[in-house]
């Protein structure tokens, strides 16, 4: 049977270190002697009770202490993309934070070659093709995203884009113009997350002054008519991710939350899962999710699937984006 979860799809909001699941890190801490400050999984899981963004960001860089080799990177990935493709992605275009790492004497070339490592593979093994998206945590000084950009140097043949994480409240896009105006002098794709806590005067400036070609979140925009048509006239792709913001309070309940009201205005929305190990599911969980909270039909979710290889960074393989289209348009539910 043909479930709607299952439906042909991209994920492109997807941040690797939030797919860390309890029992790998757990196994990882002990194969790494590292000492997490949580008993077991049970009592970890009990530490998802988030009431904002911060509260999250606190356990979610937490427990990054457990992955420093590699072999540590590679399995994470190799891990997600497992169960990715078995909710139905086929093309995945997945967020890194450097600095999470390089800040505790990693360095960045065991991340990046340990995801890599997945990353190569992932085809062959998952039937996923990949993407990888470099993020600049905006809560540290604007100085420290160009020291990880030039940091990555080595590294672009594996980057296909740079991003914006972490706390937003208090820390514009505009704090990292120069950051970007470099990364688009090296050939890199451009996204941020914007009005996910922040005010959709976020958004504006992640369009204005970064020149994002994607908007991560954007959930608030829907406080800004003007914004919303010109979202909707210029096709700007929003990575909404629902399940993130009931968790993380930005909406009370998943019934109340705008993505449907977003498809209905004409938004170039796609639904992701961004921490699936802390949200509560992984993309197709997603889907699932929001077809029961909001009603959505056939063709809202065709329309979803579809959205995601449009706003893909596929434009060097636009033969594969017709393909991933046609198996959306071919796909028979029931
Ligand atoms: N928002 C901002 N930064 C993040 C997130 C998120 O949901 N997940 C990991 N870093
Ligand atoms: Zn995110």
């Amino acid at each position: 049977m043909n479930l709607p979860e299952d439906l042909p799809k991209a994920e492109l909001h997807l941040h690797i270190e939030g797919t860390l699941e309890p029992e790998l890190a757990f196994a990882l801490a002990a194969r790494n002697g590292v000492t997490l400050p949580y008993a077991d999984t049970d009592e970890l899981r009990r530490a998802y009770l988030f009431s904002d963004l911060q509260s999250f960001l606190d356990v979610y860089y937490a427990l990054t202490a457990v992955l420093r080799t590699e072999d540590d990177f590679a399995e994470l990935a190799d891990a997600y993309l497992a169960r990715a493709a078995a909710q139905g992605v086929r093309h995945a275009e997945i967020f890194f934070d450097p600095q999470a790492h390089t800040a505790r004497g990693v360095p960045l070339g065991t991340v990046v070659e340990g995801l890599g490592r997945a990353l190569d593979r992932s085809e062959e093994r998952h039937g996923v093709s990949t993407r990888l998206i470099m993020c600049f945590l905006r809560d540290q000084p604007a100085d420290a995203a160009m020291e990880t950009l030039d940091a990555a140097k080595p590294y672009l043949h594996r980057i296909a884009g740079v991003g914006l994480d972490s706390a937003e409240a208090g820390h514009p896009p505009s704090k990292f113009r120069e950051v970007y105006e470099a990364a688009a002098a090296l050939g890199l794709r451009k996204v941020a997350h914007a009005g996910e806590e922040g005010p959709p005067a976020y958004i504006r400036e992640a369009l204005d002054v970064l020149g994002v070609e994607r908007v991560d979140h954007g959930l608030r925009a829907m406080e800004d008519p003007d914004l919303v048509d010109r979202l909707v006239r210029d096709r700007v792709p929003l990575t909404l991710c629902p399940l993130s913001n009931v968790r993380l309070r930005a909406v009370d309940v998943l019934e109340d939350h705008p993505l449907k009201a977003m498809l209905d205005a004409g938004l170039l929305a796609t639904v992701n899962s961004d921490d699936p190990a802390y949200f509560g599911g992984y993309v197709g969980d997603t889907f699932h999710a929001v077809r029961e909270a909001l009603a959505l039909t056939e063709d809202d979710l065709r329309t979803l699937a579809r959205n995601s290889f449009q706003a893909a960074f596929l434009d060097d393989d636009e033969p594969r984006r017709a393909r991933y289209l046609a198996e959306v348009d071919a796909y028979t539910f029931g």
